[in-house]
């Protein structure tokens, strides 16, 4: 990419810079970081002018490199470059993720002045060493208020393949989800107008926004952009079980890495307790184990109902308050079981304290809901009868050993992703 490529007019150069970052979206999909990428070529996604160093009035509130880090083309596994997770990718073809962006991303992810009175950033209820998410049941807003469900934890957002965000999945794409909680009254509270014009006052947000987009203005959209790209590159790809699959090749086998008592939960989670029917395959039918198309991403198909509850109108009914059908209420998404074990509490509202009671749940406890779905079931026809697992203690025990080995140390401590700002007061 040349210099003067970028001082072409302003549309031409944004339609150009478009196309390349599109390009940059196909490449960086394939995740091949060890791939011979030509690294002076069309693929790299920052042109030389938006890779200018940040000026000093940027450095002394923000502790950033003078080059972005590099969010773009994580060194992933082979099991993130499988057909199956490039076509889990819900990045759009109009904001591919670039470094410059997710690094503008970071820095609005952790300002509090995106809240009413300037006190909670997304990062307050969204804490890196939880997994992004909040380790109390709801979380407290701007001024107090509670939220009526748990945080989320943001990990692998970028391939939740139904591409739709919140437990009720009524956020059609994450650069509209990321705007709602700076709206939302119990937890930020403030209009986009409102946000626009904080952003555009402080005088670290311009050279940011011109290195992600061109040029230093600061819009809603750009924001969305930023927020989502920074979300996207929350991957969750270094954690035990990740080394103990690159060296088996064999998500069946047994992982060297672990203990016995690991190697059982894993069996169980793909077998017999039927984990993995949700939370790991492509939904029903299930293939044949050793065809497994996924080997990597924990998320399920869409929201479902897993028996929390007997009845439909308990207050919050999810996918159903939403869509208003009848054979929606209950239903919920699951956000990915990478790192749950730092993610608790569990469930939409919270509800678990421990993973052994999510198991425990499982194992003995999901309730004849009219929406349960029929991997939880005893017959997928006649009336609903809840499966029961017949798990002995010491499966349980298993199975929460297996999903510890999905902690991410490396991602939960990664500076890149952590609080930019050097001191709280200079906000
Ligand atoms: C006051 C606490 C709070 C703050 C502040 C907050 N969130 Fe959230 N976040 C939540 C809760 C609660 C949910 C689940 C809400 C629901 O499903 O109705 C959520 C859900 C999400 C999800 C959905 C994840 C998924 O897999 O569907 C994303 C992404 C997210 N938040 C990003 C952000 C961003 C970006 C910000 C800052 C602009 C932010 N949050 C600020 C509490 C908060
Ligand atoms: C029928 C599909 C299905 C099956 C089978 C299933 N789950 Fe889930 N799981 C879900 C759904 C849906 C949710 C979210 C429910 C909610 O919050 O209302 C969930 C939530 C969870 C959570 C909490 C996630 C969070 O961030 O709070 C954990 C942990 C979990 N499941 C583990 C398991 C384990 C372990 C098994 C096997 C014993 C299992 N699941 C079997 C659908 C399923």
């Amino acid at each position: 990419m040349s210099r003067s490529l970028v001082v072409s007019s302003v549309s031409l150069r944004g339609r150009m810079l478009g196309g390349l970052l599109a390009g940059a979206a196909l490449l960086s999909a394939c995740g091949d970081a060890g791939s011979t990428l030509d690294p002076g070529g069309t693929v790299t996604p920052q042109s030389p002018a938006l890779a200018e160093p940040l000026p000093a009035e940027v450095l002394s509130v923000l502790n950033l490199p003078s080059t972005p880090d590099n969010y773009a083309n994580p060194s992933l596994p082979s099991h993130f470059r499988s057909a199956y997770v490039r076509a889990s990718d819900n990045t759009p073809s109009d904001n591919a993720l670039t470094d410059a962006g997710a690094t503008l991303g970071r820095v609005l992810f952790y300002d509090p002045i995106l809240s009413q009175n300037r006190s909670i950033a997304c990062a307050s209820c969204h804490a890196q060493d939880k997994g992004f998410g909040d380790p109390n049941p709801v979380s407290q807003g701007f001024s107090g208020g509670l939220t009526t469900r748990n945080a989320m934890p943001i990990i692998d957002s970028r391939y939740y393949r139904n591409g739709r965000f919140f437990w009720d999945e009524r956020a059609a794409t994450l650069e509209a989800q990321v705007v709602g909680p700076i709206q939302n009254s119990v937890e930020m509270g403030l209009t986009l107008p409102e946000a626009v014009a904080r952003v555009q006052t402080q005088s670290y947000y311009p050279p940011l926004f011109k290195r992600a987009f061109g040029d230093e203005q600061v819009t809603s959209d750009r924001i969305a952009k930023a927020l989502a790209q920074f979300a996207r590159a929350i991957v969750s790809y270094r954690s035990r079980f990740d080394e103990g699959l690159a060296r088996s090749g064999d998500i069946q086998a047994s992982f060297s890495n672990f203990t016995t008592q690991e190697n059982q939960g894993k069996a169980l989670f793909l077998g017999r307790a039927g984990c993995a029917v949700c939370h790991l395959d492509s939904g029903p039918p299930a293939g044949p184990p050793a065809a497994r198309p996924n080997q990597a991403l924990f998320f399920i198909e869409t929201a479902v109902n897993n028996g929390l509850d007997a009845q439909i109108d308990v207050g919050d009914d999810g996918l159903g308050d939403i869509s208003g059908r009848t054979a929606d209420k209950g239903r919920f998404k699951s956000p990915s079981l990478r790192n749950i074990a730092v993610t608790g509490p569990y469930m939409h509202d919270g509800r678990f304290t421990t993973l052994l009671q999510v198991i425990e749940h499982y194992n003995s406890g999901v309730q004849a809901h009219p929406n349960l779905d029929v991997r939880l079931r005893t017959s997928p026809t006649g009336p609903v009868v809840p499966r029961r697992l017949g798990l002995s203690a010491a499966d349980v025990q298993a199975i929460a050993a297996f999903l510890g080995t999905l902690t991410d140390d490396a991602l939960l401590t990664d500076a890149t992703f952590s609080d930019p700002f050097r001191s709280p007061t200079r906000r």
